[in-house]
């Protein structure tokens, strides 16, 4: 099918709003990105060392429409070319993702085209599939991000199972708090993986959650952020200046940090792969873009012969590209009216008969 009147193939707007970047992209049918644009906060949020919702949608609401125009002028198409518009309705945080679904609302409205509400979780590991180019499911999904700490069973088509997530924080989560307490800039994840390639992964043992229990497909990372806590500041911690730290050991602190939970990234992936029998696993999220997670992730796979098929490192991170999962939403139906809501949290999806 093609652009009414053109022989292009039929191209859609995504919004994505669900935390702190403002992001839009022209995807076209055959999942070629035409423009992919975030605006990101991080400048707005640094001295809280973590997101502010209420200064994030106010953010939004300011970035919206320039980084719209931006995507549709990079991609060289204008509101009347497109088939389609999609938007991240959940998970999220609420007034963040308002702001997103308001604009994409007010323009299906107006163009009079289908609005498809996206799940960002599932974009997150759409992302794999369209750096692979073709269908890479069934497959074991690890979503690691500044929000989400999941593994499923994707087990074909859109039939996800949720093996296990973390019961406290968020993997990205922990990257964020352990940079700020060794006096790291925020976003963490970047800043630790930086400092960890000059430091020894080997000088402090942190504890590794349910590593052995291999039944047990879930994760903790508020041990290991409090024994990181504990070895900087005493037990019980007193006040300390992440500024009078020693380089060096900021820099050991970092690495042994960010290759305790790499290690249970990659030990529950196998786990998962080999509970489920799968040969593929699709990683996605802001922390797949860390460096060393990738090495480990790929020495695991050569190792256990799975095939491992990463976020490109533009779509690790949020941002709308990966939202294009929305045309195989426009062709299955799954479009919405104008009374869609957003939801914070997670909507479960289990496989039919379940
Ligand atoms: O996917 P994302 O942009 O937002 C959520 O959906 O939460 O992920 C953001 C998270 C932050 O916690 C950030 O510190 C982490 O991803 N991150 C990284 C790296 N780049 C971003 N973590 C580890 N290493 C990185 N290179
Ligand atoms: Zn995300």
């Amino acid at each position: 099918m093609t652009t009414a009147g053109s022989n292009l193939p039929r191209r859609l707007l995504a919004i994505e709003t669900s935390c702190d970047e403002t992001a839009a992209a022209v995807v076209d049918e055959n999942l070629r990105v035409l423009s992919n644009v975030v605006a990101s906060q991080t400048g707005l949020h640094k001295r809280f060392g973590g997101v502010v919702p209420e200064v994030a949608s106010r953010a939004h609401v300011d970035h919206i429409l320039p980084v719209i125009e931006q995507a549709l002028s990079e991609a060289g198409t204008r509101l009347d070319d497109l088939a389609a518009v999609a938007v991240v309705t959940h998970p999220g945080l609420v007034g963040s993702l308002l702001v997103g679904l308001t604009a994409a609302k007010t323009l299906a409205l107006l163009l009079d085209k289908p609005l498809i509400p996206v799940n960002h979780i599932e974009a997150h590991l759409f992302a794999c599939r369209m750096h692979a180019e073709r269908d890479v499911f069934p497959a074991i999904g690890l979503v690691v991000s500044g929000g989400h700490c999941n593994l499923y069973d994707c087990q074909g088509g859109r039939a996800y199972e949720l093996l296990g997530s973390t019961i406290d924080d968020a993997v990205g989560e922990a990257f964020d708090k352990v940079a700020s307490m060794l006096g790291l800039s925020y976003p963490g994840g970047p800043s630790i993986q930086k400092s960890a390639e000059s430091g020894n992964r080997k000088r402090f043992k942190f504890p590794r959650s349910f590593e052995r229990d291999r039944d047990r497909l879930e994760f903790s990372f508020s041990g290991l952020k409090t024994s990181v806590l504990y070895e900087i500041a005493g037990k019980p911690p007193r006040d300390y200046d992440p500024k009078t730290l020693d380089p060096q050991y900021v820099a050991d602190i970092a690495a042994s940090f960010q290759e305790a939970a790499i290690d249970v990234l990659v030990t529950k992936s196998r786990q998962a792969l080999a509970a489920r029998g799968r040969s593929t696993l699709c990683v996605g999220g802001g922390v797949a873009a860390n460096a060393r997670l990738r090495e480990r992730l790929a020495a695991a796979a050569r190792d256990d012969r799975f095939e491992l098929i990463l976020a490109p490192m533009a779509m690790c991170t949020d941002n709308a590209a990966m939202s294009a999962i929305a045309w195989e939403l426009l062709a299955a139906g799954q479009t919405a009216g104008l009374d869609v809501d957003v939801t914070s949290g997670l909507v479960r999806r289990k496989p039919a008969g379940k």
